[in-house]
């Protein structure tokens, strides 16, 4: 902790459970002021809607002055295999997890170049930058915020606004609670073994807490860095 987030707004999508609640509980134990803007918690906003999430954002800066930090934290993942991915299921995902972020940037990043500081974590997955078999949309989805990121950490280079995705393996929230049950079903296995075979594909070996998420997150936004891609679990 560098105390570099005391006092600061910080504003995370999805902050109401999962990982996006982890991070919030992070942001505020290092000091920040914290928003929250999902549909069921904090102030409510579907981001998939501008005028919605522009309503939400200005609702958190009224209570806690412009933002300085932006988590786009929420998402959505469902699996198919490609032949039965239909174009509904691959717009909501990628209105969710890539448009929705595009969404919540453009409305944050303003008061954060006027202040010549701010903070812009992106949490993709490491499906952001490997491929996997029946997750093609979600894959895209996070492939497409891992190139976000990138870009506007070229945009915005030596501006004081940084830009950094963090990218997790299985994480144990509700997500990767419904694709244990997903593979229970569909390949007939354990729940027991659906975990063992969702944590053998993470780097590492084990599944992630939402608290390691959070504090690679924080750590991020305490930093300095630009650019930066942080693969979770880390190596030992
Ligand atoms: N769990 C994993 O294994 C894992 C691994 C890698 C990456 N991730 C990524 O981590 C992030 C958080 O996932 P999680 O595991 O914590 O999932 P989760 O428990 O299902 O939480 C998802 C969050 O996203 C919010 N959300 C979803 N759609 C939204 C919308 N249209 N508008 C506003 N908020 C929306 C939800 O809030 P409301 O329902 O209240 O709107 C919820 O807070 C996601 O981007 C996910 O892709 C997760």
């Amino acid at each position: 902790m560098t105390g570099a987030l005391r006092g600061k707004h910080a504003l995370v999508t999805g902050g109401g459970r999962g990982i996006g609640r982890a991070i919030s509980g992070e942001l505020a134990a290092r000091g920040a002021r914290v928003s929250v803007v999902s549909r069921s918690a904090g102030v409510r906003a579907d981001i998939t809607s501008a005028h919605e999430l522009d309503r939400a954002f200005e609702a958190c800066r009224r209570a806690n002055g412009p933002i300085c930090v932006l988590v786009n934290n929420s998402g959505i993942a469902e699996s198919a295999p490609f032949l039965r991915t239909d174009r509904a299921m691959w717009d909501r995902i990628i209105a969710t997890n890539l448009t929705g972020t595009f969404l919540c940037t453009q409305s944050a990043i303003g008061d954060m170049i006027a202040a010549k500081w701010g903070r812009v974590v992106n949490v993709a997955s490491i499906a952001g930058l490997f491929g996997a078999p029946y997750i093609a949309a979600y894959c895209a989805s996070k492939h497409g915020v891992v190139g976000l990121t990138r870009a506007l950490a070229a945009e915005f280079a030596a501006t004081g606004v940084t830009f950094n995705v963090v990218c997790p393996g299985y994480t144990e929230t509700d997500m990767m609670r419904q694709a244990i049950e997903s593979i229970v079903r569909h390949a007939r296995i354990s729940e027991d073994a659906a975990r063992d075979r969702l944590a053998q594909s993470n780097p590492g070996g084990r599944i992630l807490s939402p608290e390691e998420v959070a504090c690679a997150v924080a750590d991020l936004c305490e930093g300095e860095e630009n650019g930066r891609e942080v693969v979770l679990p880390q190596p030992a």
